[in-house]
């Protein structure tokens, strides 16, 4: 089965102009396999007809379900783990450094289904309660996706979910079991505030942010969407914030602005001064 080709070319068009996700010729199968469940959704009789549909947009609604599912939104809590222990030093740090202002900025900026905002909501509430009992605390968690968003506000997971990447002791700790999934306690949900943001769209204003994860998107973007990306991140930081990228990225061609530091075993970027 393929999908005809000028609908497959409009829908790569597509994808890279309003997000900056790139998908390449052998990616047939990925729009067949994410295209069917719209398809049969919706009733719609055929993938090329839900294309047809897209481009011709009356239903902006079914523009922004397609490109979501483009996407891939594969997430898990403390996900590569390290980086989370590196967290915990830098907010230490953070803790001596902002103690005038009593507030601190983090930034999930492609966080999919929110594991990674809950992931540090959790770490914040584990080991600086004292900061989150007095200190202004926001953790700003954004995403192209209506669609996972969604599902972030709603702060349920399955057990499949839970499973991965999250230690039993906090999942007894910050969970509790309902209808089959389990909800994020409130001294978790109340930190994060879900917010759609296009990366490569106009953004709202944004507070400094402290620390910026932005984790497993970019290697979606070619090098151009990238550099300007990195850029537009570096202005909406504080001048000390700290960039963490995921574990298949990195700065190397695409920006030199930015100092690499490794803590736990852990890289994130400062913008060098
Ligand atoms: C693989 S997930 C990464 C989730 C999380 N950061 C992590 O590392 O576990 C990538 C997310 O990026 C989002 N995304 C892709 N393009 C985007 C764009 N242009 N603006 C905002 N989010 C985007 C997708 O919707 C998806 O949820």
């Amino acid at each position: 089965m393929r999908v005809a080709e000028p609908q497959f070319a409009f829908l790569r068009e597509l994808l890279r102009k309003r997000t900056g996700v790139v998908i390449d010729d052998s990616k047939q199968y990925l729009v067949i396999a994410r295209m069917l469940p719209i398809v049969r959704q919706r009733k719609i009789p055929s993938i090329e007809t839900l294309l047809d549909r897209v481009r011709q947009g009356t239903d902006p609604s079914l523009e922004r379900d397609v490109l979501s599912a483009m996407m891939t939104h594969e997430t898990s809590f403390f996900r590569d783990q390290k980086p989370f222990e590196a967290l915990k030093s830098l907010i230490a740090e953070l803790a001596v450094k902002r103690a005038a202002e009593k507030q601190l900025v983090f930034w999930s900026a492609a966080s999919s289904t929110g594991q990674e905002a809950f992931s540090i909501a959790m770490l914040l509430n584990e080991h600086f309660r004292d900061l989150v009992a007095s200190w202004r605390i926001r953790i700003l968690a954004t995403d192209y996706s209506d669609v996972v968003l969604a599902r972030a506000r709603e702060g349920t997971f399955s057990e499949l979910e839970m499973a991965r990447g999250l230690p039993p002791a906090l999942k007894q700790k910050y969970f509790r079991s309902l209808q089959g999934r389990w909800s994020i306690s409130q001294e978790c949900r109340r930190l994060v505030e879900f917010r759609q943001l296009n990366l490569i769209g106009t953004w709202p204003l944004l507070p400094p942010c402290d620390v910026v994860f932005l984790r497993n998107v970019m290697l979606y973007f070619d090098v151009t969407t990238r550099q300007s990306l990195v850029k537009r991140v570096a202005r909406a930081m504080r001048a000390d914030g700290s960039l963490f990228l995921g574990g298949a990225e990195t700065m190397i061609g695409i920006d030199d602005g930015w100092q690499r530091h490794t803590v736990a075993g852990a890289s994130f970027y400062r913008v060098k001064r």
